[in-house]
């Protein structure tokens, strides 16, 4: 599990945040083939900063990126030509266009994400602004995942939907992590988040305070939870 060379996506001492003032300060992290980490921490921790950053939609304040072994300070166009797949937290369909050429704007073809998500098929000519924000939640991640990622951010997916959307959401990251994407998701549902993924990493304050497998955080859920909400935590 600790062989280093096989991180597809890293972060190494990072220090990220705004107008030159970090609020995430030296972060470490890593996303390996075929599997799903989850990052979960309270509201204000670093955690869309922190995804952003290894994004390349923020430039990091310092420590490094490293993608495939390699540093990197390329822009999120660049990464995404190479391989990263990103959903952000705000809603970013196109409102005014349909579903189909919401799908046809992505990366991969059209028909991979209606295989990926046949529940889009009969909203195909529907605005997309139209849509409820779990359908909308599922064409952004139809969209995603028929890209073939190499590795996939993923931040809060499930926000406000019903829990049988977000295991929805969830099975398809585990289905691609299961065809070799990394996957990292930044999420509310710990819950949900945990049942699908290999490790989980918890930022508060800026910092991680805790990582190790998602099979240790599902067996200490509560003080996870505790984490989560922002109480100080030794898990
Ligand atoms: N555009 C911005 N300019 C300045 N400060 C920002 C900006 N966006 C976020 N911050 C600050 O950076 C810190 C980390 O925010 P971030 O959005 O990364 O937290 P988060 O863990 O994603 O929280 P949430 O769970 O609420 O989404 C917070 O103190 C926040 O106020
Ligand atoms: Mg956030």
């Amino acid at each position: 599990m600790s062989d280093e060379s096989t991180a597809v996506l890293r972060a190494r001492g990072l220090f990220a945040g705004y107008r030159k003032i970090p609020c995430v300060r030296d972060v470490s992290l890593d996303v390996r083939p075929g599997e799903i980490v989850v990052v979960l921490g309270p509201n204000g921790a670093g955690k869309t900063t922190t995804l952003l950053t290894l994004a390349g939609a923020l430039p990091g304040l310092g420590g490094e990126v490293q993608w495939r072994g390699n540093p990197t300070k390329a822009s999120l166009h660049r990464r995404v030509r190479d391989g990263l797949g990103v959903i952000p937290e705000e809603r970013s369909v196109i409102s005014r266009l349909t579903v189909h050429d919401n799908l046809r704007i992505g990366q991969g073809p059209v028909e991979q994400a209606l295989d990926l998500f046949p529940e889009l098929r009969p909203l195909l000519r529907r605005r997309a602004g139209l849509l409820s924000g779990g359908e909308q939640r599922m064409l952004l991640t139809a969209r995603a995942l028929a890209a073939q990622p190499t590795v996939l951010l993923a931040d809060e997916l499930s926000l406000g939907l019903a829990p049988k959307i977000v295991t929805r959401l969830m099975q398809a990251l585990r289905g691609a992590a299961d065809r070799g994407a990394g996957v990292l998701l930044v999420e509310q549902h710990a819950r949900q988040a945990l049942a699908v993924a290999d490790r989980a990493y918890i930022l508060q304050r800026g910092s991680v305070v805790w990582s190790g497998s998602a099979d240790e955080a599902r067996q200490n859920l509560r003080r996870v939870e505790r984490a989560y909400l922002g109480q100080d935590v030794g898990v």
